[in-house]
């Protein structure tokens, strides 16, 4: 097969046009069907539109708060102290933990005996499920790996799957008998999925891989978010003291410091789509249909016509035209816009009803480290993973130096 035309967009308002553009279908995991064959961001036209109006009932204020507020920080908690009690932390480490607890959570996947060693084996599942969702990436024999994954998918399935479900249906029936009520039932993504099997026509895989979908788009963007902004925060320590002080006593500040962070970092660089028809672009390129358009987000969301002339700065105090949001299109738009942005990184002040502000998981976790005095460990500095274009840390070291801030 010839390669593809590829069209690439560099600029704000064609990047949110493509997003929007309903002749334009999802083309960034076709390699990875062996995890992301028939889950929600690989959907298109009505079929899309059914499963996100479903899973979007979950994804909802009252759900947010609930999470924010209750269900959340104590699994931050719980994934910090021991940290705090030894004095130091690696941050890429704790991320990865914090979040796929939160995820995990999120998706329905239960963690009965909530140690440790547990989380360290549900995160070697998810790591292979984001090998096999990046196959297109990986440079070694994709067969062999796609086989690894399957294999992956099959114990995760039996010995973390399998359980969360029985509990899920047990709790189901309990509620069709009356004896508990809509809010005893747990709030995540498999109830939803078990509940609407039937009306979605839901086969068993594509409850497997959805929710193994749900754990990696949550986990994975989350933790390099969540280190990125103590990064930001730290270094704003040396260049903007009195921001770097804000940061650590003002939840409303250092949310837009996190959605900083993700405009001038996004989790996922690029976008991808293949045109279904012949399309004109915003910025005047012209798409045939069978091209695929790469959307750059990292590009776009350094437009200096909607960012200002100094676009590639960490400015938290940026102002913005209307309608922009702080995150730029790192949280994409259109029919695909992450289900979990709000989740993530909370609803932006003046959108909120006033004392009603929800600030999202990541600035949430971000200021449970800064509360418990983290600063970076100057016997041993932090370090880029040479490995990596896209600059994630590989290891970053922090101290806790108490008291511990209220
Ligand atoms: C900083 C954190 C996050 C970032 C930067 C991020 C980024 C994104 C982006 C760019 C997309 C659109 C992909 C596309 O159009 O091709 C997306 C979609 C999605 N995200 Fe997130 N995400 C984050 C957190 C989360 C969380 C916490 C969850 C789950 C609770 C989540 C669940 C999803 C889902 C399910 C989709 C697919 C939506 C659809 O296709 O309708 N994300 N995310």
């Amino acid at each position: 097969m010839s390669e593809p035309n590829v069209v690439t967009i560099t600029t704000y308002e064609a990047a949110r046009d493509a997003f929007r553009h309903k002749q334009l279908r999802q083309a960034l995991y076709d390699a990875g069907e062996v995890v992301m064959a028939d889950v929600l961001v690989n959907l298109h036209g009505e079929a899309h539109r059914a499963r996100r109006r479903l899973e979007n009932r979950l994804f909802r204020r009252d759900s947010h708060a609930r999470y924010e507020r209750d269900l959340f920080p104590p699994i931050v908690a719980e994934t910090l102290a021991p940290h705090v009690e030894q004095g130091r932390a690696e941050l890429v480490g704790l991320s990865h933990q914090m979040m796929m607890n939160l995820a995990a959570f999120t998706a329905g996947v239960d963690r009965p005996q909530g140690t440790p060693e547990e989380t360290f084996h549900l995160y070697s599942y998810m790591m292979r499920f984001i090998e096999g969702a990046t196959l297109a990436h990986y440079t070694g024999d994709r067969e062999a790996k796609r086989a690894e994954v399957a294999a992956a998918l099959e114990s995760f399935d039996g010995e973390f799957l399998q359980p969360s479900i029985a509990r899920r249906l047990a709790a189901l029936a309990r509620s069709d008998a009356g004896e508990i009520t809509e809010d005893d039932l747990p709030r995540d993504v498999l109830t939803v999925l078990l509940r609407n099997r039937d009306d979605l026509e839901l086969p068993a895989p594509v409850v497997l891989r959805e929710t193994c979908f749900y754990l990696l788009a949550g986990a994975h963007t989350s933790a390099t978010a969540f280190v990125r902004a103590l990064h930001a925060i730290f270094a704003m320590a040396a260049t903007a003291p009195a921001d770097a002080e804000q940061a650590a006593t003002d939840l409303a500040f250092l949310q837009r410091c996190v959605q900083e962070t993700v405009r001038l970092q996004p989790s996922s660089p690029v976008a991808m789509r293949w045109a279904l028809a012949d399309i004109d672009l915003r910025d005047g390129q012209r798409v045939a249909a069978g091209d695929k358009v790469v959307i750059d987000l990292m590009a776009a969301n350094r437009d200096p016509s909607v960012f200002g002339a100094d676009a590639d700065r960490f400015d938290p105090h940026r102002e913005l035209p209307d309608g922009v949001g702080r995150a730029g299109l790192s949280f994409g738009s259109g029919m695909h816009a992450c289900i979990g942005q709000e989740l993530a990184a909370g609803v932006e002040s003046a959108a909120a009803p006033d004392g009603d502000q929800l600030y999202g998981l990541v600035p949430v976790a971000v200021q449970a480290v800064l509360r418990a005095g983290a600063r970076p460990d100057p016997q041993d500095p932090p370090r880029l993973d040479p490995e990596s274009a896209r600059g994630y840390w590989a290891t970053y070291p922090v101290v806790f130096t108490g008291p511990p801030r209220g």
